[in-house]
């Protein structure tokens, strides 16, 4: 086990990049990302309880790039390819609080991005950064866990071959998009 400071590299297998063969599975594919953003959050507790750690400045960067750039595109895949399909087997209305869950991510977010990237200069981040960290750490851990438990039962009980080539062929398309 890496000591609790040690950054999140590529040598850390928990937070290793997601490799482009996952997309043959996309629910498999999306829940190695919810293990992989389970270490993350981690990360992000550490980060908000010892901003001023040796390790932040470099975990901040990760974390960053996370927050702003690859989790929004996870959010897509869910919201834009996956759930659509879903809509007609959600008598529980389980898709609507997972995107309620959603927005709230993206409030918090924000407030998150501008203190890690004080800390990723080497600042010290704005007074509400570890509370709004925590919140959203505390948040997001449910949401995982709703969607492990709910949300890909459900589609691997009602998505065929089909549904799942064009989930993944979306899923692939997208990062393709990205610059
Ligand atoms: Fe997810
Ligand atoms: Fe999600």
């Amino acid at each position: 086990m890496p000591p609790d400071d040690a950054p999140p590299t590529a040598s850390g297998a928990d937070v290793a990049p997601i490799q482009a063969a996952l997309l043959d599975d996309p629910l498999a594919f999306l829940s190695a990302e919810h293990a992989r953003q389970t270490a993350l959050l981690g990360h992000l507790e550490r980060v908000a309880r010892e901003p001023q750690a040796r390790a932040a400045r470099g975990i901040a960067v990760v974390l960053l790039r996370w927050l702003t750039r690859e989790l929004p595109l996870h959010v897509a895949d869910e919201e834009r390819s996956l759930y659509p399909r879903l809509a007609a087997f959600d008598e529980a209305g389980v898709l609507d609080e997972l995107r309620e869950e959603h927005r709230r991510d993206r409030r918090l977010i924000a407030d998150i991005a501008s203190g890690l990237r004080r800390i990723a200069r080497g600042g010290v981040p704005e007074p509400g950064f570890a509370e709004a960290a925590r919140e959203f750490v505390a948040g997001h851990r449910k949401h995982l866990a709703h969607e492990e438990t709910v949300l890909t039962p459900l589609a691997r009980r009602w998505l065929g071959p089909e549904a799942m080539a064009a989930l993944a062929a979306e899923m692939v398309a997208r990062r393709q998009q990205q610059p």
